[in-house]
């Protein structure tokens, strides 16, 4: 039964708004909420918390204040104050001054140049903070507006911002070129979104040996790589393409989810590689919870073992 629930019916769950609703109501309240092992709670002195247990293992972290497919401008607005406030308190607290954002949180959906005109705002309060902002990448119709969005602001002079690249795309090769020309940092992941075939990698094999094409080049020619990525098998094949170059362990970070792979997390770090933890936080964490749960049907066996033991 879990095989037959694919990554595609995880997205559409991700999409209910009924269940979104119920979910953030109950989900993460419940102590022994599966929820829990992937977000680092619904408020931000939750998420400051985990990140200081997070850092106090010797890795960096990323915060990302979760929301997506956000509706209306006052919506957006919001997400952006709340952003800005993260920013002052993350520096009054002393951790890792690194956010991670997605633009449909910013408004994109609703109209563009407001959402840039949010993005504006926090990229100037990083800034003025020496903190780091990487726009995360949504699904295939946000791409090109997406790099494009960045670009204005890098040409600007906001250079503490980065971007996302996924290997499951075919214009990604073309894309991680004009990003490395600028000098801007990417993040490198396999993508978690289901993509149609005239644009994506279907094949998993496929996807990876995408992966590590592009994680080649990247390595080679761009600004601090970031890899993020829990497949032994690449991490390897990264250690060994940075050894024969002569790259060091510290020009490129490692990037893992918070609650993905601990033990992996902790060696790689241990053995001299940046390795930064993607922290999640907030109320809106469904759509987030969901496309994790759909990337591996054993958390689907977990979760459902967790419902049964409490009948
Ligand atoms: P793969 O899916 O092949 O998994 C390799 C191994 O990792 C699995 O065998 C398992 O052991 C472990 N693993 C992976 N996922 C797991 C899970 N959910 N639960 C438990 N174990 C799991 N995507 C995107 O489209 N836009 C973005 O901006 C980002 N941002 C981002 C930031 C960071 C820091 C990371 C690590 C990932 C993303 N992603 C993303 C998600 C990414 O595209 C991808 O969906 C996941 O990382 C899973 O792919 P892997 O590369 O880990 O490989």
């Amino acid at each position: 039964m879990i095989d037959a629930l694919s990554k595609a019916s995880f997205h559409a769950l991700a999409r209910s708004r009924t269940l979104k609703r119920l979910a953030s109501r109950y989900g993460l309240a419940h102590p022994n909420s599966f929820a829990r092992r992937f977000i680092a709670g619904e408020t931000l002195e939750e998420a400051i918390a985990a990140v200081r247990a997070v850092e106090a293992r010797g890795l960096a972290i990323t915060l990302d204040y979760l929301g997506e497919s956000v509706s209306t401008l006052e919506e957006a607005a919001a997400a952006a104050r709340e952003y800005v406030r993260m920013l002052d308190v993350i520096v009054a607290a002393g951790i890792t001054r690194n956010v991670s954002l997605k633009l449909t949180q910013l408004g994109l959906d609703v109209d563009r140049d407001r959402c840039l005109q949010n993005l504006r705002l926090i990229v100037e309060r990083a800034q003025g903070h020496g903190c780091f902002v990487r726009i995360d990448m949504e699904n295939s119709p946000y791409v090109a507006v997406t790099l494009e969005i960045f670009e204005t602001l890098w040409l600007d002079g906001f250079t503490n911002v980065g971007v996302v690249l996924q290997s499951a795309l075919h214009r990604s090769e073309p894309d991680l070129r004009r990003v490395n020309a600028l000098g801007a940092r990417v993040r490198l992941v396999k993508g978690a979104y289901t993509e149609p075939a005239d644009i994506a990698w279907q094949r998993r094999a496929d996807v990876d040996a995408a992966y590590l094409r592009l994680m080649e080049r990247l390595l080679r020619e761009g600004t601090f790589p970031a890899l993020a990525t829990h497949d032994p098998a690449i991490i390897a094949a990264a250690q060994a393409f940075a050894a024969k170059h002569g790259i060091a362990r510290t020009a490129f970070e490692f990037q893992m989810l918070y609650g993905i792979r601990r033990d992996l997390q902790t060696a790689l770090a241990a053995d001299g590689y940046g390795m930064r933890v993607y922290i999640p936080f907030g109320r809106e964490w469904f759509p987030y919870y969901m496309r994790r749960l759909g990337e591996r049907p054993a958390n689907v066996a977990f979760v459902l073992r967790g419902i049964l033991s409490e009948r």
